[in-house]
């Protein structure tokens, strides 16, 4: 019922709405709809109310509510359910949770922090009370698990191209999966997959950025390495007091959505081509590390599956598949 009267009023502004005039519309009494008003006051939004013309919507909160984000939501299956929370240990285990009940294609959870956020390669994922966006996507892709890099591929493109058209930031794609702004990430994606040998059962998406942190809320250890959307704006002389992240969210959703439907009919060229324009991998020096190797080169080139092509100081081509890559003057390397 409140995210009825909600939609009303949005649609209705910058115009009043009668109390009257909503009581019917929704079958409920003046008095219901007088408490339905104060609930959304209460939750942040910004409500103007006179005794002679009603009520009239002027602002919303900050917030990660379904109502929220699914509010001028254009997608056809991402984001058609959404699951919210205040707290929760990780998003992508709630994801992987409800994937396994047999949640619909495209569910997605927030939670506004994480007490155990989980990065890759078994590392922590540090995620600041409503400072930013910590969600996961499940998906059921047509597809075989061989070919599950692409989508953490159209995932890291569809980021980019949203940060841009919700922030104005350029940000740029270090292979894998890192997010980087001014040297710094800003976001990490981490893609957990359940699949037989043919087929990808569920994939779980798991997306953190960094959005409206000041640099001291990051932990001491994080600082020159990890960059918040509203830290890149202030370092650009762009004073911005916060981003909405509800605003971010939704057109991160819609952007993978379209990649999405091109990788279920596999069609998946575009995806790879917009990655190998945001990269800040590609022509540069790169260390390639794991546990019993590490060789030099220059990154060369993304494939089709996503592998990254390195040629080798030793005049080897190679082709790495996961893992970790440093690129110099990126993420501290220097
Ligand atoms: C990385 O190491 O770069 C990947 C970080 C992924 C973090 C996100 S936050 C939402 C989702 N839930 C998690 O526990 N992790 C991912």
């Amino acid at each position: 019922m409140k995210d009825l009267i909600l939609r009303r009023l949005r649609n209705e502004a910058p115009g009043f709405v009668s109390g009257e005039a909503l009581s019917e519309a929704l079958g409920v009494s003046r008095t219901a709809v007088w408490k339905y008003m104060n609930e959304l006051k209460d939750e942040g939004y910004v409500i103007e109310s006179t005794s002679k013309k009603g009520y009239r919507f002027v602002s919303a909160p900050d917030i990660l509510t379904p109502g929220e984000i699914s509010y001028q939501l254009e997608t056809e299956v991402i984001g058609k359910n959404i699951y919210s929370f205040d707290v929760i240990d990780s998003t992508n285990n709630y994801a992987k949770k409800i994937a396994m009940e047999g949640c619909e294609d495209g569910s997605v959870v927030v939670a506004e922090t994480q007490t155990s956020g989980k990065g890759r390669l078994g590392r922590a994922w540090n995620a600041a009370k409503k400072a930013g966006i910590w969600m996961s996507v499940v998906l059921r892709p047509s597809i075989p698990p061989e070919d599950v890099q692409v989508i953490t591929i159209a995932a890291s493109v569809a980021v980019v191209s949203a940060l841009k058209r919700t922030t104005g930031i350029s940000a740029g794609i270090k292979w894998p999966n890192d997010i980087v702004v001014e040297g710094k990430k800003v976001c990490g994606i981490l893609t957990e997959m359940n699949s037989e040998m043919e087929q990808v059962n569920f994939l779980v998406l798991g997306i953190g950025i960094n959005v409206n942190q000041e640099t001291e809320d990051f932990p001491e250890d994080l600082r020159n390495t990890a960059i918040s959307l509203k830290g890149a704006a202030n370092e650009n002389k762009i004073p911005v007091e916060m981003f909405k992240r509800s605003d971010i969210i939704r057109s991160i959703l819609f952007e993978l959505e379209q990649s999405y439907k091109k990788i279920n009919s596999r069609n998946t060229g575009g995806i790879i081509d917009e990655w190998r324009k945001y990269s800040v991998t590609l022509g540069k020096e790169v260390k390639v590390s794991a546990k019993s190797f590490e060789y030099k080169g220059i990154a060369q080139d993304i494939t089709e599956d996503g592998k990254l092509v390195v040629k080798c100081d030793d005049g080897t081509v190679r082709e790495i598949m996961s893992g970790e890559i440093s690129v110099r003057g990126i993420l501290g390397y220097v």
